[in-house]
């Protein structure tokens, strides 16, 4: 196939030479990757396009240098006996006779383009077009478009259409804060640009599209992170006359038909979990399920101990596999983590071979009776050599929560590649607590229908009613999350009055849509899952920045436009707002 891509200007690709196209006249265009000088009257030249590098064999007096776009025409043939290179694909031949073309010069680059050393990130940010031309993100950004057209093609196997929907709209309630828009002609008044489509989508139901889906920008004003940017693209999607196991399923399917695609095989089936065992096992709910290390329950083991550190109504304990040998200092490390989480303190127990069995080193050990010592290690199932870290507390959720953030920092440290694992978690509560003036915090957006069999305590007891609410997690990062949605205008006004929001409120805020639930609204629910985390994930990288073409820094620059800039009290002017005080 190196004819693929030919045109007016090149008969094919760079790295698609070989041994077939040997005695071929070809003309190739790119980039000098590589000059290096050889004799008197030789130089070869790398020509590098996005496929990969051939070299060429020019006369020394040609004048290109690193980076100069180039044309060169020749003749393919194979490199002299000895000299082939195996770690090029096209190593084993080369165009000689070569006429050489310069199309444009280029300075001298800031940044390397190949991938063996990693350049300043700075500078990567502010010459992003030439970082770009290094193959892990050019790899990384061909992977993504892969995975976009494989999800397209899945979703609309199950009947899905794909609708646009706007960017400037009306703020939404999902959580984060959202970037404004001025405009000109309406001066004190903004748009909001979508956290997500959600509101839209549900609107789409009320429509009658049945089955909806959008590979949609989505602009959150919240710190940027590892896994955040101020950008970033969901794949969304509504569907009506389906229940949360429906939506599951087709979310499934279009997720295995994506790792299919560029993985070359699907995960195994995606197993369901509780939003309780989640947290009762891995203490979050976003459990990375690539390695053991679960929360056991001390309760039973401790019944009515004397040590105070651990005699609270909730404790519960990991175990590191071969942490026995840990550090004091680094101990002590832990338990200011273990603090920094909330924890009142952290208890630990090396576990160290002893005559007559295992015996635990603590400074906390003498404070257990035998039976206890030996209850704890039976509990825990710690070997000679492991460490056990434990906590305790009033409240179930905070002490899973301290030692679900210590698993993951210990834990899955083993080498080797380690199978991504895809987790449901169902059975979301509606609310995540109460805030300073005692009213519910939702746990979801408030569009999320209430399990159908808690609806009655909505009012009387909030906290312990659950939410129609489904999240995907991959490796411990939540990919995704959607639920089933309120479509009657009674329990979404009743929802809204649980949270707080007055009628009045609620009308002025949401008062369309509580028009459309009013004209007719199908069940319906949903899903969005963060296509960027998906193809980070995939691509083995642990910024989803790698896997966007021109992401914000971690202060949200951009440091190649140095967006965002200034306006001129003009322009300023124009937009009805103030300049700066000075
Ligand atoms: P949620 O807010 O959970 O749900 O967002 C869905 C998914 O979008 C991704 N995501 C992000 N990715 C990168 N940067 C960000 N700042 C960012 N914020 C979110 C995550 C997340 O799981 N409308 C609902 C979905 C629904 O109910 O249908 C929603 O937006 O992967």
């Amino acid at each position: 196939m190196s004819e693929e891509l030919a045109t007016s200007m090149r008969t094919g690709l760079c790295g698609r030479l070989g041994l077939d196209d040997v005695g071929r006249r070809v003309r190739l265009c790119g980039w000098v990757a590589r000059r290096r000088e050889h004799g008197e009257h030789l130089a070869f030249v790398d020509l590098r396009d996005y496929s990969g590098v051939v070299q060429c064999v020019v006369d020394r007096a040609v004048e290109v240098r690193g980076e100069d776009v180039v044309a060169v025409e020749g003749i393919v043939r194979r490199r002299p006996e000895g000299t082939a290179n195996p770690r090029l694909a096209t190593g084993e031949v080369e165009i000689a006779e070569c006429r050489i073309e310069r199309l444009a010069a280029a300075q001298t680059p800031p940044l390397s383009p190949e991938d063996r050393v990693e350049p300043d990130e700075a500078l990567r940010m502010r010459y992003r077009y030439l970082d770009l031309r290094r193959p892990r993100l050019q790899r990384n950004l061909r992977l993504r478009a892969q995975v976009s057209s494989a999800l397209r093609s899945a979703i609309e196997r199950h009947g899905f259409c794909e609708v646009e929907t706007p960017l400037l709209w009306a703020p939404t309630p999902e959580g984060a804060r959202e970037f404004a828009v001025p405009s000109r002609l309406h001066h004190g008044s903004f748009y909001v640009l979508p956290q997500s489509p959600q509101l839209a989508k549900q609107l789409l139901m009320v429509a009658g599209f049945d089955r909806y889906y959008q590979i949609a920008r989505c602009l959150r004003d919240e710190d940027p992170r590892a896994d955040r940017q101020y950008e970033f693209t969901q794949f969304d999607l509504e569907a009506s006359f389906v229940s949360q196991e429906d939506v599951m399923a087709i979310v499934g399917d279009v997720v295995r038909a994506a790792a299919q695609a560029v993985l070359g095989e699907p995960p195994g089936p995606i197993e369901t979990m509780t939003y309780d065992e989640a947290m009762s096992r891995f203490g979050t709910d976003k459990p990375d399920l690539r390695f053991g290390m679960e929360l056991v329950d001390l309760g039973p083991a401790l019944t009515g101990t004397g040590l105070r550190a651990l005699a609270a109504p909730q404790r519960r304990a990991i175990t590191v596999p071969g942490g026995g040998q840990t550090s004091r200092s680094r101990l002590d490390g832990l338990v200011d983590r273990a603090r920094q989480l909330g924890a009142p303190g952290l208890a630990w127990f090396r576990v160290q071979a002893g005559e007559t069995g295992p015996i635990l080193e603590s400074p906390l050990a003498g404070h257990l009776s035998d039976q206890e010592r030996a209850a704890l290690l039976a509990a825990t199932g710690a070997e000679p050599g492991d460490l056990v870290l434990a906590v305790a507390g009033e409240e179930w959720r905070s002490v899973c929560t301290v030692l679900g953030a210590l698993r993951v920092d210990l834990g899955g440290q083993e080498p080797g590649p380690r199978p991504s694992r895809f987790v449901w978690v169902v059975d979301f509560p509606m609310f995540k607590g109460l805030d300073e003036t005692g009213r519910p915090v939702p746990a979801h957006h408030p569009f999320t229908m209430p399990h159908p069999e808690d609806l009655d305590r909505l009012a009387t007891d909030p906290l312990s009613v659950r939410a129609q609410a489904y999240d995907l997690v991959l490796n411990g990062w939540e990919l995704g999350s959607g639920s089933v949605r309120i479509h009657r205008p009674d329990v979404q006004r009743s929802v809204f009055a649980a949270l707080g929001i007055s009628e009045a409120e609620a009308r002025g805020r949401f008062g369309f849509l509580l028009d459309a639930l009013a004209y007719g609204a199908p069940p319906h629910a949903g899903f969005a899952f963060g296509l960027d985390r998906l193809v980070a994930i995939f691509c083995g990288e642990e910024n989803i920045r790698e896997v966007i073409a021109f992401p914000k820094t971690q202060s949200g620059a951009d440091l190649m436009t140095g967006a965002p800039k200034p306006l001129s009290d003009a322009a300023l002017a124009e937009l009805g707002l103030a300049p700066p005080a000075r």
